[in-house]
């Protein structure tokens, strides 16, 4: 799959290309060093912030009643706490009542998110075969794994929205054709992001058939679904659609803290993955000292959901639904929807005649925080703890916008700009472990990456270490510097 690219020049392109990339609150408000306490900061921002449709999904509400304050649950493996990384106990209780709650042969819980999950996940599966399947949506913990497993990416595109400059999802008949193409035998497993960053859920069902039709295991990045849960009138969950392995952050939609993921093993995979060895490689990666108050909000999180969480859940899309219904006769805004699934909760909204930085900002400066600018819209997302005062102050933010913003134009379909090729010279973790230098971004166009740039949220690569850096890296991130490989090494 790997594809050449020309590199003709380093011109700098139009400003609308820009939009790839998500641009989150960090990119657009400077603060200047030195100017206040990351104490401050904080509670400077819970002034301003009148509604969240950002992560963390409790929103900064209790939504579980705490026996303790989080500094008393600070804890450590003290008798009768058990041990995260060889649990026997409590611990091990609680990873039961979540395989229980998503329906899996088994899960393991994360408290270094998803990105440990991922990690972990990807190890487990290359102990023979090392080459993975892998979206060109993957998230940077996906590069990670490569690097730290000596994994060679075989790179595919899911379906790119030009319309909105987003990432789709993976359609069942591109999945055929991808695997059709690959050497089975050297295939360690595929991965695929659902639902996507701005809310598009593939197919699992048909993608896990034929990957295991062609004896291959599939690996589903459903970070931002963990609320598919059965009764929360939500899409399935891969766990229970056929995927071996699938991870989960608990700190996006749920009420988990930040930081809090999960993985599951399928309800019945294909592939029997040792649950242990799985286990072994999380360990390898995450802290020795589990945060307590973060084990704590996980067991508070499944106890929501066993209770009253998916009745919580259950309401989101109606209100997402209200939403729609009080911006339709402004006929102003576009929601964005994928060609198959769309989650309710992630709310992408393009402004016709406006640039999607302008709402972003707009909505800020009036107290509603969105996640992120998202190609030609900006992202709203909700959580278990988003309430209907939320989507009313919504509502009224973006009434006020097209009040205060006449429309000049239309959304713009011209498409947003992607590349679509990459030069992977080196695998990552050749890349990453060669003798590197740090050179102006202008000076990388070319040259060997020999890191991951990937601006967070979603943390998406733009640059992954082993490909050839492609000018329009210059426009897609803002840092000002990139590693390279210090001497033009072949992988022969
Ligand atoms: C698609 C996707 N996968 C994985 C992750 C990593 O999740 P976590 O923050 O729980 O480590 C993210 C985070 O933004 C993501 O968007």
């Amino acid at each position: 799959m790997t594809q050449h690219v020309m590199l003709t020049n380093s011109q700098p392109f139009p400003e609308k290309f820009s939009a790839l990339v998500p641009v989150n609150a960090k990119q657009r408000s400077f603060s200047r060093i030195g100017a206040m306490t990351l104490g401050t900061a904080i509670q400077r921002h819970l002034q301003q912030e009148k509604a969240s449709f950002h992560t963390p999904g409790h929103k900064g509400r209790e939504l579980a009643k705490s026996t303790n304050s989080l500094l008393q649950a600070d804890l450590t493996e003290l008798p009768g706490l058990d041990e995260l990384s060889n649990p026997e106990g409590v611990l091990l209780d609680l990873e039961a009542r979540a395989a229980k709650m998503w329906g899996s042969a088994g899960s393991l819980i994360s408290v270094n998110g998803a990105s440990a999950g991922i990690i972990a996940a990807m190890l487990a599966l290359t102990t023979e075969r090392k080459k993975f399947l892998v979206p060109r949506n993957a998230h940077r913990s996906v590069i990670n794994a490569m690097v730290v497993g000596g994994i060679e990416p075989i790179w595919y595109e899911p379906t790119w929205d030009a319309r909105w400059g987003t990432w789709g999802a993976v359609s069942p008949v591109s999945a055929r054709k991808i695997l059709s193409t690959c050497k089975a035998s050297e295939v360690a497993g595929m991965l695929v992001v659902s639902p996507t960053y701005a809310g598009a859920v593939s197919d699992i069902a048909s993608i896990a058939d034929s990957c295991h039709f062609r004896d291959i295991p599939l690996l589903v990045d459903e970070a931002h679904g963990a609320h598919f849960l059965p009764d929360a009138c939500a899409p399935s969950s891969a766990v229970t659609c056929g995927a071996d392995l699938t991870v989960h952050s608990l700190h996006k939609t749920l009420s988990g803290m930040t930081q809090t993921g999960m993985i599951h093993l399928g309800e019945s995979p294909v592939f029997r993955i040792d649950i242990d060895l799985l286990r072994a490689q999380l360990n390898l990666i995450q802290s020795s000292s589990p945060s307590y108050p973060m084990l704590l909000s996980i067991e508070q999180t499944i106890t929501l959901l066993e209770t009253n969480g998916k009745n919580l859940l259950a309401h989101l899309p109606h209100l997402r639904g209200r939403l729609e219904d009080s911006l339709a006769d402004c006929r102003r805004f576009e929601f964005y929807t994928s060609r198959f699934e769309t989650d309710a909760l992630h709310i992408c909204i393009a402004a016709r005649g406006a640039r999607a930085e302008q709402l972003y900002d707009f909505c800020v400066e009036r107290g509603v925080f969105p996640e992120a600018i998202l190609g030609q819209g900006v992202l709203f997302l909700m959580g278990i703890g988003t309430v209907t005062e939320d989507v009313a102050e919504l509502a009224k933010v973006l009434l006020d916008f097209h009040t205060q913003n006449p429309e000049t134009g239309s959304l713009a379909d011209d498409g947003v700009w992607h590349f679509t090729e990459i030069e992977q010279v080196l695998s990552p973790r050749q890349a990453f472990m060669s003798p590197s230098q740090m050179v102006p971004v202008h000076e990388a166009v070319g040259r060997i990456a020999a890191e991951c740039v990937a601006p967070c949220p979603p943390g998406i690569p733009v640059c992954v270490p082993g490909q050839r850096v492609h000018p329009e890296v210059m426009n897609l991130t803002s840092v000002k510097k990139i590693r390279v490989v210090r001497e033009q090494l072949t992988s022969e």
